[in-house]
């Protein structure tokens, strides 16, 4: 079970992509019970399903007897059959008995014998086959999906049967193909599962983790409770991680729009309490960027301009900017400015002389475009509060904006959105933060999803809160942490309850998420010495002069794709690639991707990339993000030929 396979790893682990129906062969000598137990248990770590136990029927420890117990309560079938014979010195009459052995094997008939035992995996594979064909339709009278137009989706045909998941695919069952081969393909998980998955799909390492902590804990309360896993975690991300430098609190929640909503109520508590705010709370907005998305609870949408994904209740309370946007056309990297912003500089895209020059936010602060920025900024602020707008926070997707349609956002003008809200005058005398508290939704763009581990580095300024889920857990369990500095603490500190943060979920700092997250940081920092790491940023580093530039996909794959004709823009960092075609249709929102184009590409794609399940996302933008890219899997440039194709055909 753990021998070593030939490449060192366990064979339990060498075997699991195949994910083949299995056969635990028990031991029926002294310490048996034990050891066949143990392999069943690691089998089922591993997700394995263990279609039967065979042992022999040895009659001094009788194994099989509390075995065929102890797996009867699991529903699974342990078969006993006779030990082979002592092995005779003569070789053909240890033949003669050896072969009288197997005779007797096969002739037997009763219910423990080896004749059950194989229509028992018979009876096995066609449950399993009937459950896979039956689960389309199923699925179909029963399941409400999430994002889904489910008119739309009528058919068994659209719904993708997933019967397992591993590294970097899915293994699919659809129905209604040709399946000449195997019922099940491997199919190239494109979006990282919305943006989680970090170290690729049932990784044994972080399945022990979450059996470890659910071992020793499962599930505890937290208020006036700690715990190792959640204590370890908050410590870590507090001093070592993204709050390095201006975070001093951890605050679980359970993923990334509670951990917003978390961030929100602490940014307007701050600012009321400084402010002596009164009812005119209720009114308070923030500032933000149009495009940007911080989850689906409703007071995270609210942080949101209205969009197809707001529900009735919906109050757009706030303003935002439009974004300049960063991307390569044509081989050349440049600025797009929104309308306002173009009729100021005189022109609608500001070529660039390279990303690092982008990136390089502190030496750009003295640039032509950063006073036109902090002007905009500043005058628009202004107008807005003649108006009697008021402003409690400033929620930023720093960087990218990732749900909204993948905007990498110019850095700089994120940089002086900051920096104007926290020159606002009126609190000069007071500690920590200033003007407006700013928050960083780092949910998608945090812990290297983007190369770095947080944006505080590049942008040159920190937030008093930030929030990070997704990546945080590896992809295995839903964890949020919403991480804020010393002062907006102390908002809530007093003697009264009423003054603390009455906020908390069922399964705060639940400690196999903390666990799993402690896990998923430790194997991070292993990866970011691996040489796929190494490569991929010496591979950028002949392009870019920036460290902080660097992505999986090869630079001349994305410059080459920047110059197909069916392309407007391509961007890269991390693990994300964006590309937004020529079309102004509005895929992947009320066309649900019908849009010719987008569509095709996706085909195009998928075909390529073992059916990458891309994602279209807002304005016909796509995206794939996977963390561990294993780029030799990757056959780009039948892409490239593909995309060409796209434009004539
Ligand atoms: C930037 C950002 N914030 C918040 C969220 C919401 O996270 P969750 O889906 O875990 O609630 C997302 C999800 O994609 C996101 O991208």
């Amino acid at each position: 079970m753990h021998s070593p396979s030939l490449s060192g790893t366990s064979q339990a682990d060498c075997y699991r992509p195949l994910f083949l129906p299995t056969v635990l062969i028990g031991d029926s000598n002294l310490g048996g019970i034990s050891s066949t137990i143990s392999s069943y248990e690691s089998l089922l770590l591993r997700g394995y399903i263990i279609d039967a136990v065979l042992l022999f029927r040895e009659d001094y420890y009788r194994n099989w007897e509390y075995l065929e117990q102890y797996f009867a309560e699991k529903s699974v079938h342990l078969f006993a059959v006779d030990p082979p014979p002592l092995r005779l010195s003569d070789p053909s009459a240890d033949q003669a008995s050896t072969q009288q052995y197997y005779d007797n094997l096969i002739r037997n008939i009763t219910p423990s014998g080896i004749n059950a035992a194989l229509d028992h995996l018979d009876r096995c594979h066609s449950k399993r086959i009937e459950e896979l064909v039956s689960m389309p339709k199923r699925t179909l009278g029963t399941i409400w999906w999430p994002f889904v137009q489910h008119g739309l989706s009528q058919s068994e045909k659209d719904v993708t049967v997933i019967d397992s998941a591993h590294s970097d695919f899915f293994s699919v069952y659809r129905p209604q193909e040709n399946k000449v081969k195997s019922l099940l393909t491997p199919e190239f998980d494109g979006s990282a599962s919305w943006w989680t998955q970090t170290v690729g799909h049932a990784h044994p390492s972080l399945a022990l983790a979450a059996a470890r902590a659910s071992g020793r804990y499962g599930h505890v309360m937290f208020p006036q409770a700690t715990h190792r896993p959640a204590l370890n975690l908050a410590e870590r991300l507090v001093q070592d991680g993204p709050g390095k430098g201006w975070a001093s609190r951890a605050f679980y929640s359970d993923n990334g729009s509670t951990g917003m909503e978390v961030a929100v109520k602490m940014a307007l508590r701050a600012y009321c309490v400084r402010n002596n705010v009164g009812e005119e709370k209720k009114h308070l907005g923030v500032l933000g960027l149009n495009g940007s998305y911080h989850g689906d609870t409703i007071g995270a949408m609210d942080a949101c301009a209205e969009g197809v994904y707001s529900c009735e209740w919906h109050e757009a309370k706030g303003f935002w900017f439009d974004p300049p946007s960063v991307g390569i056309a044509n081989g050349h990297p440049g600025i797009t400015l929104p309308p306002e912003l173009s009729a100021l500089v005189g022109e609608n895209v500001t070529s660039v002389s390279s990303l690092s020059w982008v990136y390089d936010v502190e030496s750009r602060l003295r640039s032509p475009l950063a006073k036109t920025y902090h002007t905009y900024i500043q005058d628009k602020l202004k107008f807005l509060q003649i108006q009697g707008q008021k402003f409690g926070a400033l929620v930023l997707e720093p960087l990218v904006m990732g749900a909204g349609g993948m905007v990498f956002v110019d850095p700089l003008f994120q940089r002086i959105m900051i920096d104007v809200v926290r020159s606002q005058a009126g609190d000069e005398q007071s500690s920590g933060w200033k003007g407006l508290p700013v928050i960083f939704d780092e949910v998608f763009v945090g812990l290297h999803r983007i190369g770095m581990e947080s944006t505080g580095p590049l942008l040159g300024v920190y937030p008093d809160i930030s929030v990070n889920a997704k990546i945080l857990t590896g992809g295995l369990v839903p964890l949020a942490v919403t991480l804020a500095s010393e002062s907006i603490f102390e908002a809530f500190w007093g003697d009264s309850k009423a003054s603390a943060l009455l906020h908390g979920h069922s399964y705060t700092a639940h400690a196999i998420g903390c666990e799993v997250a402690n896990e998923t940081l430790k194997m991070i920092q292993t990866l970011k010495t691996s040489q796929a790491w190494k490569d991929a940023q010496a591979m950028w580093s002949q392009v870019e002069s920036s460290k902080a530039v660097w992505s999986f996909w090869d630079p001349g794959f994305v410059d080459a794709v920047s110059q197909l004709p069916a392309v407007k823009t391509t961007m890269a960092l991390g693990s994300l690639l964006a590309i937004k075609l020529q079309s102004d249709s509005e895929a992947g929102t009320s066309k649900q991707s019908d849009d010719g184009v987008v569509f095709m590409f996706c085909q195009v794609t998928r075909r390529c990339l073992h059916r990458l399940p891309l994602l279209p996302c807002g304005n016909t933008s796509l995206t794939s993000a996977i963390f561990r890219l294993p780029l030799a899997a990757l056959h780009l440039q039948p892409i490239i030929g593909l995309l060409a194709r796209l434009h004539t055909s």
